[in-house]
């Protein structure tokens, strides 16, 4: 078998970028570990930027999405038993972000390429990646007891953290940055109406939370929980309490409760692999990095990147320049540290680091340095603008 681009994972950053390759005649095929099934069980990231609406456009995929997304032209910010207003639409001369769930991004992505006949492999076992810095990589992998062998002139690995693309760059080539947070986010999605029409980042003494969305009529609802916890501690009636809790209390009152139909907890971590590039092998999307979610910056980080890939691939396949893959990694880390710093930001100012030390400082030293910095950013026009404009993102970079 062969084909142009071997896209290893069918996540957002591999389906998205099948399908804007596929637009501009580039043959591609998808190896995919998991069912699809299963990977639309995964309820994820839920804010869209406007670099990555415009993207999907592109990819002939917004359709339902500008039907059914919400454009959220503000974003809230809640301590001390304060509301303040970031207006992301006001302050940015004219940007918004687009509420529409990672889910249906994603079964939409699908759906298109089902519909243009575009090969996929799912449920994949034992994929790997061989001279992937020649000129003839390939890819071999096992799908129902059958061994196959799919040459290809570029693989782009686009398998999430936990994938084999990222190991397959000898650790001598690839340089890594981590930090990994001491607690982690407990999710919980119901059909129970939104509390706030608009998003609610929530920094309390009982640590952080945060309310969401995905329509009308179901919220999705986030609880700073400790790495300890396990999501079989938490009952929907001890989260609602909980939650209640650390919310404002005039947004508690009006809080309408019911059954989830998620929950789970995620932990939080910052990581950066350099360079996101090794011979033929590109890393796009959480292959290559990682944020703590608080800003929203995952799933957009991700859409980054598989456009800068896109535009490497078009000038390659359209005009026979191969020069430009060069600059590939380097384009995608500029935003992506930016997104980092921003999440990374958004975390320290907004979480509760418990008793041990931060950074060397103890923590009720650094809890003061952090209420400082949010006093200090939201009481200012210019400090929520700051945020407001990275909180909507930061332009895209085209190839030189
Ligand atoms: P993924 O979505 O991880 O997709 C990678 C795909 O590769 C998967 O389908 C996987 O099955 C497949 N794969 C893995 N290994 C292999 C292999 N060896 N061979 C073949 N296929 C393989 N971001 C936000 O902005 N807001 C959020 O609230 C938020 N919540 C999150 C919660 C969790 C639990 C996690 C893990 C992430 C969250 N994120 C959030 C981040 C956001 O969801 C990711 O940035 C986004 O999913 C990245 O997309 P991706 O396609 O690069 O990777
Ligand atoms: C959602 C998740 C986030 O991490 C965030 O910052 C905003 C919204 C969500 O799942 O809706």
């Amino acid at each position: 078998m062969k084909t142009q681009v071997a896209i290893i994972g069918a996540g957002p950053s591999g389906l998205l970028l099948g399908q804007l390759l596929a637009k501009q005649g580039i043959d591609n095929v998808i190896i995919e570990r998991a069912s699809g099934e299963y990977i639309l069980g995964r309820i994820r990231a839920g804010v869209l930027e406007q670099g990555m609406t415009d993207l999907l456009r592109e990819a002939g995929v917004g359709e339902r999405m500008d039907r059914e997304g919400q454009i959220h032209t503000g974003v809230e910010l809640a301590f001390n038993n304060k509301r303040v207003q970031i207006e992301l639409e006001k302050l940015t001369g004219g940007s918004t972000v687009m509420v529409y769930g990672q889910t249906e991004v994603t079964r939409d992505l699908m759906e298109a390429r089902q519909k243009a006949g575009l090969t996929t492999y799912y449920e994949s076992s034992n994929v790997a990646l061989h001279d992937v810095k020649t000129d003839t990589p390939y890819v071999t992998f096992e799908q129902n007891g059958e061994q196959h062998r799919l040459d290809c002139d570029y693989i782009a690995g686009c398998d999430g953290f936990h994938g084999v693309s990222r190991q397959t760059i000898p650790e001598s080539s690839r340089k890594e940055f981590e930090r990994v947070y001491p607690f982690g986010w407990l999710g919980v999605l119901s059909d129970t109406p939104p509390v706030n029409h608009e998003l609610i980042y929530c920094k309390t003494d009982r640590g952080f939370a945060m309310t969401s969305m995905r329509s009308a009529t179901r919220s999705r609802y986030y609880l700073q929980v400790p790495l300890t916890d396990k999501v079989e501690d938490w009952s929907d009636e001890d989260f609602w309490t909980e939650l209640k809790r650390r919310l404002p209390d005039d947004v508690a009152a009006k809080l309408v409760t019911g059954p989830s139909i998620e929950k789970s907890i995620a932990p939080l971590r910052s990581f950066v692999c350099e360079p996101m590039q090794y011979g033929n092998l590109f890393l796009v999307g959480d292959a290559a990095h990682i944020v703590p979610p608080t800003g929203a910056k995952g799933l957009n980080l991700a859409a980054s990147d598989v456009a800068t890939l896109n535009k490497v691939m078009k000038r390659v396949y359209k005009d026979g320049d191969k020069d430009c893959i060069s600059q590939y990694s380097d384009i995608c880390l500029r935003r992506v540290w930016h997104g980092e710093r921003f999440s990374w930001w958004m975390t320290s100012m907004l979480h509760d680091f418990g008793q041990g030390d931060v950074h060397d400082t103890d923590a009720a030293t650094y809890e003061k340095f952090m209420s400082s910095e949010l006093n200090f950013y939201t009481d200012t026009e210019a400090g929520r603008r700051i945020i407001a404009m990275q909180y909507v993102g930061l332009p895209y970079e085209d190839l030189s």
